[in-house]
């Protein structure tokens, strides 16, 4: 190969088939040297024709990998991220990222731009909605659970994907929850908050991983070679390659870490990435590359490995003996109503019930004969799809309105009204050209919130769909308020002032404060996904269940952010929720936490042994009684705490939780077993790995305040 070849196998071009114009850089190489990768194309023809370019016309005849961002489904939608992982249901999140690979595979991608594996504990922070929220042992199992989703049994399982989690590493820290600022994070944070949901992709298999695009600790993370080759290979073991985020190569210079784009190509490239993801339109900074290689700038070896990594993914993708894809099969795979019905039971499974007043939920069918319903979401199906769905998915949505009518028919009158339109952002969402939002004639609100709480006056009860729109969230969707947009809450006051039974139902992936609202039930739906309004319609109607736990604190007000509850106990325990003088700090509802229709009583834990060897194993039982008279889930969730040792650890932690079912009436004794690598931590007295003889406290229930507690002993 020559050094040109070799640099474009180290390149990622975007191709836009609306833009040709943003297409030119990528087909001139494609023509030219062939290309290691293009992402974004979906359209089976053009990614054919675009492979036998590389395959046919190309001198060495490499074929193309293909990357899109399949974030929670291709055709199929699929609850985002943050709402899969309130499910807990780490087997259904497995299976829903198994049929976007494979609707995914079907149109010609190979790899896809996921799971993102990153820490969210300021919900100011956009990207929240991708992720699986504040905890580092709940992100971990839904880190792993989606690495075998997408690449299935092994990397290029066929109907599978590469799964590249994202973004290495640390980029839910930016300061003050602003999307692409810098981080600073201690060793201590890095390993372990930050660090674990990543090995956790790794040891499940994780073919690719993407680099950050900020500053870790004053370094680009594209090219942190203490990050990318110390970290991430020495010493988290990674395998794969390893590809940058959208530009970040070229803008080292922007950054501030290189004189040049040469530079940037060099840099990178030394400090252990493989392939650079370049902006539409831009020029690769691997371009440079082979003037780099002939400066004497980057290493040939570290050149030739970068490449080989690329190869060997292509290989082990089998495209080299089956480079295309065949087209007449596509529609078929993408249409298939098993993926319809796996949407609409992880939509079910994703809700969480905030609030449920008098049992208000679930209507009664046999007395609910008018509902009225009401907000900007109920009958928008791009917001039931959330973000990271683009036109070229070609995806359609249940509403809630169209869920509700298709479930009640004729037997219920329903209103509907739009009530209030969301705001403009001030400034546009980078995704705005792909997301446009179609015009409408103007909505003259005043007069229509007073419709709605007319049609809600008129109706036996109402639900209220409100939220953030989905460009209201997700990359350059930092928030720095939790209200609702708009005048959404002034249309829920309304309605809540007819003194009509009301549901809130809510699109977002943050805590948001719905004002002192007394709306008697609320259902967090997030973005629910093609068959979400089917769903929501079920569990309003007691055809589902809730069961769903919140990812993170719900967080009072953004100024509290970040406010997780794995904080340290500090020298003055009390109040814990007294340190501002003026309210409270306590969230609004605790991690962990989400309602059913029926209760659970938690009983009788018991230790096995109540002191063991720290090498050995922490077994407990626990009694979970299903109280109501309705078949529902529960997740019994553990935490611990160490009391003393080497570093002070928080005072709550997520070691265990599990999903169950259970039966009017049925007692379950569940079993949880704690290992030694759950209980070690890194420690900054050592700068390493610890596990200590210490005395431990335990608890088990449905939330991160669970009171049934035990303690153990760890002896050294
Ligand atoms: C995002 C990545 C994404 C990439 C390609 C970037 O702006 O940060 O997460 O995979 O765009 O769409």
């Amino acid at each position: 190969m020559t050094p040109e070849e070799k640099a474009a196998q180290l390149t990622q071009y975007f191709y836009l088939q609306p833009i040709p114009a943003a297409n030119k850089p990528a087909l001139e190489a494609l023509r030219t040297t062939g290309l290691g990768s293009l992402l974004f194309v979906t359209d089976p023809a053009e990614v054919n024709r675009l492979q036998r370019i590389a395959v046919e016309q190309s001198r060495l005849k490499i074929p193309l990998l293909f990357g899109f961002d399949v974030i929670h489904g291709l055709r199929t939608i699929f609850p985002v991220p943050i709402g899969m992982a309130a499910s807990w249901d780490p087997a259904l999140v497995e299976a829903t990222q198994a049929v976007a690979a494979k609707e995914a595979r079907a149109v010609g991608v190979h790899w896809t731009f996921a799971p993102n594996v990153d820490i969210a504990r300021d919900p100011r922070w956009g990207r929240i909605v991708e992720t699986a929220g504040e905890d580092p042992y709940l992100t971990s199992a839904m880190a792993r659970a989606q690495v075998h989703g997408f690449q299935g049994p092994r990397l290029g399982a066929p109907g599978h994907v590469i799964a590249g989690p994202k973004h290495f590493a640390g980029y839910g820290a930016s300061l003050g929850g602003r999307d692409w600022d810098e981080v600073e994070l201690s060793d201590s944070d890095l390993w372990n908050v930050h660090l674990p949901p990543f090995q956790a992709a790794i040891n499940a298999g994780a073919g690719a991983m993407m680099a950050a695009y900020m500053h870790l600790n004053g370094v680009p993370a594209a090219a942190n070679r203490n990050l990318l080759t110390t970290i991430l290979r020495d010493k988290l073991g990674f395998k794969g390659f390893i590809g940058s985020d959208s530009g970040s190569v070229n803008k080292l210079v922007t950054q501030n870490l290189t004189r040049d784009t040469q530079d940037a190509a060099a840099r990178a490239i030394a400090a252990g990435l493989d392939i650079e993801m370049v902006d539409p339109g831009k020029l690769a900074a691997m371009s440079k590359l082979p003037a780099a290689m002939a400066a004497g700038q980057v290493p040939q070896a570290r050149v030739d490995e970068a490449v080989g990594r690329i190869l060997k993914a292509k290989l082990r993708m089998g495209l080299f003996e089956r480079p295309y894809i065949d087209e007449k099969a596509v529609e078929k795979t993408l249409n298939d109503p098993a993926h319809r019905r796996l949407a609409r039971i992880a939509a079910e499974r994703s809700a969480v019930l905030l609030r449920n007043e008098n049992g208000v939920l679930p209507f009664d069918k046999r007395r609910i004969k008018s509902l009225a319903v009401i907000g900007p979401m109920a009958a928008s199906a791009k917001d039931t799809l959330g973000p990271w769905v683009f036109e070229q998915n070609g995806a359609s949505a249940v509403t809630v309105l169209a869920g509700l009518q298709q479930k009640l028919g004729k037997k219920v009158r329903i209103s509907y009204s739009e009530g209030v339109r969301m705001p403009a952002r001030m400034f546009p969402s980078p995704s705005a050209t792909a997301d446009k939002v179609p015009e409408r004639p103007p909505l003259d609100e005043t007069t229509e919130i007073a419709r709605a709480a007319a049609l809600a006056r008129d109706a036996d009860a109402a639900v209220v769909v409100v939220g953030e729109a989905m460009n209201m969230i997700s990359e350059g969707g930092s928030r720095s308020s939790f209200t609702l947009p708009g005048r959404q809450q002034e249309l829920l006051d309304a309605v809540v002032a007819t003194g009509k039974p009301v549901v809130v139902v809510i699109f977002s992936a943050r805590p948001l404060h719905l004002g002192e609202t007394r709306a008697q039930a609320i259902l967090d739906a997030w973005y629910p996904g093609s068959e979400g309004g089917t769903a929501i319609a079920n569990l309003l109607f007691g055809d589902a269940v809730p069961a769903g736990k919140l990812p993170f604190s719900w967080t009072r007000s953004p100024a509290h952010a970040p406010n997780y509850y794995a904080q340290l106990i500090s020298h003055k325990p009390n109040p814990v929720n007294g340190r501002y003088w003026n309210e409270t700090s306590a969230p609004t509802y605790p991690f962990g936490y989400g309602l059913s229709y029926s209760t659970f009583e938690y009983t009788n834990l018991r230790l096995q042994q109540p002191s063991v060897p720290k090498s050995a194993l922490v077994v407990l039982n626990v009694d979970l009684k299903n109280l109501g008279d309705r078949t529902a889930d529960e997740v019994p969730q553990l935490y611990i705490h160490q009391r003393f040792g080497t570093s002070a650890r928080p005072a709550r932690e997520l070691k265990g939780f599990q999903r169950v079912t259970l039966k009017p009436g049925e007692t379950r004794s569940l079993r949880f077993v704690l290992s030694p690598d759950d209980l070690r931590y890194w420690s900054s007295a050592t700068n390493g790995w610890v596990n200590n003889a210490s005395a431990f406290d335990v608890w088990v229930g449905g939330n991160s305040e669970a009171t049934l507690h035990g303690i153990f002993e760890l002896t050294g």
